[in-house]
């Protein structure tokens, strides 16, 4: 027996002593989860209260006996989102605001997106973030999103490609990214619990391929689950979606978190995988002690939790020590977001521009003069300046109608008052209600006598969205009366002395433009640019920049013609409070009561945004990918070869305008009977497979892109072959739609 005990006290006490002297490192992972007693692994899975940097969205429990600090998570896809100032501090924390998600995928440039990253990147390293939760990356199911503008496109390869540049960008400044919402976030109505029913083919094929694409490509730190449930049930809770499909199938190695308040139950978040409950709180660290002493939850579910949360520490810069300066370079980043917001904006319709430096501009629209530089709620930035459309274009060298801009300057005091007046309804939440707009004005002389002295016409239309409110297709698609009668107005007295108008697009998302389109002569959309992004729009107006964007989205002639928007929720913010709408309540039970609202049905399964108007054939203002140029390009006939993985297309690209420019290349897998609709075979006409965009070409230069396309992402390829009939297209904008070239047979491929 002595025998016995002398052997166990040394043991014990070795467990002890190295307790005591264990510190955490990235070799002793296994043995400090051993260390941890069953609260402190608690507190380690659930997000913590920590002040370290003002305004983050949140952090995790530090535990100082094992050396655990902790780490600090922060918003957002178009910046750093924390506070500005603090109390007592004489120095000031701004973030530089770049252009939204929507227009990074916008530029199909992928060097330009990372180097967005690397500038963020830098700024959430140098404010002591450790973690940037970004990007956004659902998507565009509908254009009535609300938070659309913080997600890419509605393709998969687009948006899976973009956001995977955009990772690697911020996470080679040695931060985490956070990829989100996974998955099927694609409303904001009812976001909390609405739940998404959905075919398995469209969900492997769109809804989850632009997660995979990305964590396939750059490997982000953490994703972040959504809110909804799928198929009946949360994505926070879904063991299917997060350990066997993203882990299981994908080879995640990172770290899984909720959305801020999302799941339910502790024991099914946790033993599901979702190693991190955010933003955490008491409750959550007592359910899960609770849940393992009862049995609800197995203890070697929760240490895998707890082990890979100790793997995202180790990797981060607080854990490492660095010293950040709370001084990144904002002057730098600026550039880098302006840049991006000349790659990003596209040229719709082209009749003068660009206009000549000194042009005289007479400038119309309210968007003119609150231009818009981003979207609301959590993909907001305290941005340390805006620049206004009118400092832009006169900084630019143009000159403004002086009429005009004392016109819109005294109504724009106006609205001020009145916006802010505006009683908002009671009981309401009031991040329903998007910031009250300023109405439009007209006034009909003041155009008539600009038109005789001004030489060009500028009109800015506006829409702005945000986290938790989905747009309404009849004031957010649609243009209101005052904005069709401001077109009207405008383009009849400029167009009766022989002058030209330009309609700029600031907006959030699509916006009807079929109506109006041929009353006016050149339309930019250069969306919700960022800080600078009037700078950029100024370079393009007068040529200094060559636009070379081209759309993320299709822009359709009726907000109807979208496929989804039979099953799409349009509720007006003063019936929201009627329906299950925000039910905060949550009590765990997946209600299929109200269509839209306790669940979406996505009927129009695959065929999302120009998978379907191609696909049956439907006419639409603008279609996905296009965007004109300033000067032009000829192609070579592309080639196609099959390599080892995939299949490599090139293509020669020369300029053939008088004006240097880039251009994009962009490669579908296209439908043996082009523009047939087949339900019967259920595929697409056409399906982004590759893309890639030239560097600046001068006038009679030539670049050869060769675009890499893996069978992985060709759902139709069987066995690394193509069907029948299949074939890869090359698309480009040439006038008023594309130009395709089909690029061969699948038979020699
Ligand atoms: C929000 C958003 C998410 C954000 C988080 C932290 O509710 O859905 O995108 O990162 O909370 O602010």
């Amino acid at each position: 027996m002595k025998k016995i005990i002398v052997l166990v006290l040394p043991v014990l006490a070795g467990i002890v002593l190295n307790a005591k002297d264990l510190k955490l490192s990235e070799n002793n992972i296994p043995e400090t989860v051993k260390a941890l007693t069953l609260e402190e692994k608690a507190m380690l899975v659930v997000g913590f209260k920590v002040e370290k940097v003002s305004g983050a969205a949140g952090a995790t429990c530090p535990i100082p006996r094992l050396g655990i600090p902790s780490i600090t998570l922060a918003d957002g896809p178009a910046g750093l989102r924390i506070n500005p100032t603090r109390d007592g501090d004489e120095q000031t924390y701004y973030c530089t605001g770049f252009p939204i998600g929507m227009m990074m995928a916008s530029t199909w440039n992928r060097d330009v997106v990372g180097k967005v990253g690397q500038a963020m990147g830098n700024e959430v390293l140098e404010y002591g973030v450790d973690v940037l939760l970004a990007p956004g990356a659902n998507i565009h199911r509908n254009s009535m999103c609300g938070r659309n503008f913080e997600y890419y496109s509605e393709d998969p390869l687009l948006a899976g490609r973009t956001a995977a540049a955009f990772i690697s960008g911020v996470q080679s400044q040695g931060v985490g990214t956070c990829i989100k919402h996974f998955a099927l976030n694609n409303q904001e109505t009812n976001r909390l619990i609405c739940n998404s029913i959905v075919s398995d083919r469209a969900m492997s094929e769109i809804y989850l391929r632009v997660f995979e694409i990305a964590v396939k490509e750059s490997q982000p730190w953490t994703v972040m689950t959504s809110y909804n449930c799928i198929n009946g049930i949360q994505a926070a809770e879904n063991k299917w979606l997060i350990s066997d499909k993203l882990r299981g199938d994908w080879g995640f190695e990172g770290c899984v978190m909720t959305d801020w308040g999302g799941g339910y139950r502790a024991e099914n978040i946790i033993s599901s995988g979702n190693d991190m409950i955010q933003p955490g709180g008491q409750y959550w660290c007592d359910e899960i002690v609770r849940a393992v002493r009862d049995g609800r939850l197995d203890e070697k579910d929760l240490d895998a939790c707890v082990g890979r949360v100790l793997e995202l520490i180790v990797k981060t810069p607080t854990f490492k020590g660095y010293k950040y300066s709370d001084k990144p370079d904002l002057a730098s980043h600026a550039l880098v977001g302006r840049e991006a917001a000349e790659e990003g904006t596209v040229l719709l319709k082209r009749t003068a521009l660009p206009y000549a430096e000194g042009t005289d501009v007479a400038l119309f629209g309210v968007g003119s003069y609150d231009f818009v530089a981003g979207g609301t709620g959590s993909g907001d930035v305290h941005r340390p300046y805006i620049i206004d459309l009118r400092d832009a274009l006169s900084q630019g060298g143009f000159k403004l109608d002086g009429a005009v801009d004392e016109y819109y300057s005294e109504f724009m005091k106006l609205e001020a008052v009145r916006c802010r007046n505006i009683d908002t309804e009671a009981g309401l939440n009031l991040w329903f209600l998007e910031k009250e707009r300023p109405l439009e004005a007209l006034n009909r002389e003041l155009v008539e006598n600009a038109a005789k002295r001004a030489q060009t016409a500028v009109i800015t239309l506006t829409r702005v969205s945000g986290e938790s409110k989905d747009r309404l297709a009849a004031t957010s698609f649609y243009l209101s009366s005052g904005e069709m009668d401001l077109i009207d107005c405008v383009a009849e007295a400029f167009h009766s002395e022989g002058k030209t108008v330009t309609v700029l697009l600031n907006v959030c998302g699509a916006v009807e433009t079929a109506s109006w389109k041929d009353k006016v002569d050149d339309i930019l959309i250069c969306y919700l640019p960022g800080q600078d992004g009037s700078r950029a729009v100024a370079d393009i107006l007068c040529g200094r920049v060559n636009p070379s964007g081209r759309l993320p989205l299709t822009l359709p002639i009726r907000w109807e013609d979208e496929p989804s928007s039979r099953n799409f929720p349009q509720i007006l913010a003063d019936k929201a409070a009627n329906y299950s709408f925000y039910r905060n309540f949550y009590d765990g039970v997946v209600r299929n009561d109200v269509k839209n609202i306790d669940y979406t049905l996505y009927e129009e399964d695959i065929f999302v945004g120009y998978r379907y108007h191609s696909s049956v054939g439907q006419e639409v203002s603008y279609p996905f990918g296009y965007g004109l140029s300033y000067t032009d390009f000829e192609w070579s006939e592309p080639a196609t070869r099959k390599v080892a993985g995939g299949w490599e297309v090139s293509v020669k690209v020369k300029n053939i305008g008088s004006r240097e420019g880039k251009d994009v290349v962009e490669i579908y897998l296209a439908h043996p009977a082009d523009g047939e609709y087949l339900p019967a075979e259920g595929r697409p006409t056409l399906e982004l497979k590759g893309y890639a965009k030239t560097g600046t070409l001068g006038c009679r230069e030539t670049e050869t892109i060769k675009i890499f396309i893996p069978e992985w992402i060709c759902d139709a390829a069987q066995g690394g072959k193509l069907p029948k009939g299949y074939c890869f297209t090359a698309l480009r904008s040439a006038g008023s739609h594309f130009s395709s070239k089909k690029i061969c047979d699948s038979s020699n491929l």
